[in-house]
């Protein structure tokens, strides 16, 4: 007869925690663009909206459906194999990088519905990688903290889907707060929270509903050309930076000649967005936000000129603010080539500006505006049922 204990045991090691639910925000970035994988600052906050997953054990082979319409079918003991269709190799990704953690991960079925929009540069990959890490880490009593699950979800966008993102999005996803932006430093991971009140202005989000196909390419070539410019500044001024955002202005001079003229371009700009990172956080604390809003701009055009990450749909919209006394600050948020814009407006003047910059999106490339207005939300949260 085995001891009460042990079916005690067996009986809670089973059947608790079979079931969870995680609401995984999207992010906004405020400002502080291509500069996370530089080792610099960036200051994002999370979005009220959320990838929502119910999770739940089986005894039978997993099953993901999505409220798109798309599922899929397999059993996490088979070995890992890229899937034909993208979407799927989030999921099978986070699985493979689990068991290298622990082998013997339990089968599962997760429902994902979403109020975010998926390709608007908001992050719901992202949002999706750390929500699945982070509910079957629960379900499979890994223990994991956050800054394993950030690794974990780099990994699987790195390996498994070919970007070589930052860890902004991430941190960002599990560690934010309402109404809170998070001012981070990428190289050592120390963060500070910055108290965020618009008053009577709001962050508005317009999601040109384009994503350009070299997209994730052009970022691959962006992290390189960051990576030999950072090597050639090194030699040049003998030293041995780690980063990117590390170098002066003056060490950049220096090695002017030795760049070539995109690696001197990339350099510049993650210089100055650096900085304007950092002095950003010290406007929304002072509610200083005629400054911040020129920032923005500065960053825009900087991320168009120097860093070469816009395009035309972006800088159409961009464009179109200036003539508005009732919007602050305008720049492209996130990688590029597509996604949103980030917009800081005057509330009142929302309905207006909107309908009109619709009408002259529309008119200009026959293609439809999402207007989101995004209230800085909470992180991550994971409930077990
Ligand atoms: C994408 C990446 C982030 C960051 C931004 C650009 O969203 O996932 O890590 O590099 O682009 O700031």
């Amino acid at each position: 007869m085995p001891d009460k204990n042990i079916i005690w045991h067996f009986f809670l090691f089973n059947f608790i925690n079979m079931k969870v639910n995680v609401k995984s925000p999207g992010r906004v970035n405020l400002i502080g663009e291509h500069t996370d994988y530089n080792g610099g600052y960036v200051l994002p906050c999370a979005l009220n909206l959320s990838i929502e997953l119910d999770i739940e054990k089986t005894h039978e082979n997993s099953f993901v459906s999505t409220d798109l319409g798309y599922s899929m079918h397999f059993d996490v003991k088979s070995d890992f194999k890229k899937s034909n269709n993208h979407w799927e190799n989030y999921i099978l990704g986070v699985i493979n990088e689990l068991k290298q953690i622990k082998s013997q991960i339990d089968n599962f079925t997760c429902k994902i519905s979403s109020t975010l929009p998926s390709g608007a540069g908001i992050s719901s990959s992202s949002a999706l990688v750390c929500g699945l890490i982070k509910g079957l880490g629960v379900l499979n009593n890994l223990n994991l903290d956050n800054s394993e699950i950030i690794k974990l979800s780099r990994n699987v966008e790195h390996k498994y889907i070919g970007v070589l993102g930052g860890i902004m999005d991430q941190y960002t996803i599990l560690n934010a707060k309402e109404n809170k932006a998070i001012l981070l430093n990428c190289e050592n991971v120390k963060s500070k929270y910055i108290d965020i009140n618009f008053g009577e202005y709001e962050i508005l989000l317009l999601d040109t509903n384009i994503k350009h196909n070299l997209a994730s390419s052009e970022y691959n070539i962006r992290v390189k050309e960051c990576k030999l410019a950072l090597e050639t500044i090194n030699s040049v001024n003998k030293k041995n930076y780690k980063n990117l955002s590390q170098v002066s202005i003056d060490e950049i001079t220096k090695a002017k000649n030795n760049l070539s003229e995109k690696q001197y371009k990339r350099s510049i700009f993650v210089f100055e967005e650096n900085i304007r990172a950092i002095q950003s956080a010290e406007l929304i604390k002072t509610n200083n936000l005629i400054e911040f809003g020129k920032l923005m701009y500065q960053s825009h055009y900087g991320l168009k000129n120097n860093y070469e990450v816009s395009c035309k749909e972006l800088d159409f919209l961009v464009k179109q603010t200036e003539i508005y006394d009732g919007i602050l600050g305008a720049r492209m948020m996130g990688g590029g080539f597509g996604g949103c814009t980030i917009n800081l407006i005057k509330k009142n003047d929302i309905e207006d500006v909107v309908a009109k910059i619709k009408k002259d999106y529309k008119d200009s490339y026959g293609i439809n505006l999402n207007a989101i207005i995004a209230k800085p939300g909470s992180g991550i949260k994971v409930s077990k049922l």
